[in-house]
């Protein structure tokens, strides 16, 4: 009983967490989707955008920051998230913790989840703490994927801390 009692007391710290994704045919809004859900078991109150209606500038108060994006033609980042990913050249983002997710088709081969590889390289320019490894989910997210979700969520809080 006092065990419960100092499971239940113990203080949730409250950060901020900003997920942007992008999604064609909604498996990418799926897998934050679960991320978001991923924080709201663990007390947090995460926001949720889209890359096309995000501006860069506008995540200087954001603790956490996760990325969520497709793979398109070749390997390449999707469309809608260039400008971001161009910005993100200039941005200092020494202060925050980040992650990148992504949902892509193993048929593509070599060029499987790239723009999840492509992201995490920029990630590092920012200075960023890439704190949880790259997380690559084939098509629509399921049951089998929520152990990597959870980890990368504990790994995220846990550098928050
Ligand atoms: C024209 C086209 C090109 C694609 N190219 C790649 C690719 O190079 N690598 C990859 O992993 N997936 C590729 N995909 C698969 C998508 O990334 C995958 O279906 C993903 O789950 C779509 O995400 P969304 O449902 O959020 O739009 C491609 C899909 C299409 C239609």
């Amino acid at each position: 009983m006092k065990a419960l009692a100092k499971k239940f007391s113990t203080k949730i710290e409250s950060v901020k967490v900003d997920i942007i994704y992008a999604t064609i045919t909604g498996n990418n809004e799926l897998l934050a989707n679960a991320v978001a859900n991923e924080f709201k078991k663990r007390g947090q109150t995460p926001e949720i955008h889209e890359f096309d209606d995000t501006d860069i500038f506008d995540l200087e108060d954001s603790d956490i920051i996760v990325l969520v994006c497709y793979t398109y033609d070749n390997g390449s980042i999707p469309d809608e998230s260039l400008d971001f990913f161009d910005d993100m050249q200039e941005i200092d983002w020494t202060d925050k913790i980040c992650a990148i997710l992504g949902s892509g088709d193993k048929f593509y081969g070599q060029d499987y989840c790239k723009a999840v590889d492509t992201f995490a390289e920029q990630i590092k320019k920012t200075g960023a703490n890439l704190a949880t490894s790259p997380v690559k989910i084939q098509l629509a997210p399921d049951e089998s994927d929520a152990p990597a979700i959870k980890k990368c969520v504990s790994e995220l809080l846990a550098a928050s801390n």
